[in-house]
């Protein structure tokens, strides 16, 4: 299998959880559209990378607001209908990023419902509110369309969404999010990446291990809370989890290491 074969959920699947909200690498464009930003070595810096649009810092006045709204049956059930008639064409029923209007878009729309658990509030009210426009995507302005509650309604229903708390409606097809396949095929990238010579035994097995760290850690506590995009979400659990003696420091570090050199390798954006 070479890398084109790996499907973008795959790409997820290595970065999954909190690396994979950090970054991805949306793998189906490196066959169709060359020389776009997903492409290797081509993605690093571009306007469109996922990368940029997960480090960059969530500008007033949205930065530190946290949700009002919570994620009770209430909102999920508002939230739904929100998604549905509005998202799901792009990305999809599941919140995967598959709907059929998001195909030939680049970049193509985010699996939300999965980088939706490495994101801070006031990153994703931001990003729903304001849309594109930063970064020049196809990702729509809700500002105007939506009111607050109707978009934290929605952020709620696709983080649950993505923790499999609700089931996907039925409005256009896609897939849900399938912790079992993610796993499948992160197990594959990582022994590709070693048997390449890319990363080595160790880096993947201790990838591995912090992954599984912070899969219980988001089983026990879901991140619906905390403020900052991806990338700052990320270093705050890893950290919280060095702290909690889960993992070492040194195991964190590594599992750092190990994502810039898949990234280097161009197996994420
Ligand atoms: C016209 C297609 C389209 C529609 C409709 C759409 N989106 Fe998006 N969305 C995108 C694209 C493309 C991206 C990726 C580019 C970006 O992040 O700006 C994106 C990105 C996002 C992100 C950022 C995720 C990340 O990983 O940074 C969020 C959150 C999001 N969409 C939520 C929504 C919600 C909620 C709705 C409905 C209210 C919606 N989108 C409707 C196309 C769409």
């Amino acid at each position: 299998m070479n890398r084109i074969s790996f499907s973008r959920l795959s790409l997820l699947s290595v970065l999954s959880l909190l690396l994979l909200a950090a970054c991805s690498a949306p793998a189906p464009q490196v066959a169709s559209t060359p020389g776009n930003s997903a492409g290797m070595g081509m993605g690093m810096g571009m306007a469109s990378g996922m990368m940029e649009r997960h480090r960059a810092q969530v500008p007033a006045p949205y930065a530190g607001l946290s949700s009002p709204v919570k994620a009770d049956a209430e909102s999920l059930t508002r939230g739904a209908a929100v998604f549905t008639a509005n998202c799901a064409t792009c990305h999809g029923d599941g919140g995967m990023g598959d709907g059929p209007a998001g195909v030939s878009l680049n970049p193509v729309p985010a699996a939300v419902a999965h980088t939706s658990q490495m994101m801070g509030d006031d990153y994703l009210f931001w990003r729903i509110s304001e849309g594109g426009v930063p970064f020049t995507t196809a990702m729509p302005v809700w500002k105007e369309a939506l009111t607050e509650q109707q978009r934290w309604d929605v952020i709620n229903y696709v983080r649950a969404l993505g923790r499999g708390d609700v089931k996907p409606g039925q409005a256009v097809g896609g897939a849900a999010y399938d912790p079992q396949a993610e796993a499948a095929q992160r197990a594959e990238v990582l022994a590709q990446s070693v048997a390449k010579g890319q990363i080595t035994q160790a880096q993947a097995d201790n990838f591995t291990i912090v992954h599984a760290a912070l899969e219980d850690h988001m089983a026990a506590s879901p991140h619906d809370s905390g403020s900052g995009n991806p990338a700052e979400r990320q270093a705050a659990v890893l950290a919280e989890l060095v702290q909690d003696g889960a993992i070492t420091q040194a195991q964190a570090d590594m599992f750092s290491k190990t994502h810039d050199l898949l990234h280097a390798a161009g197996l994420i954006e």
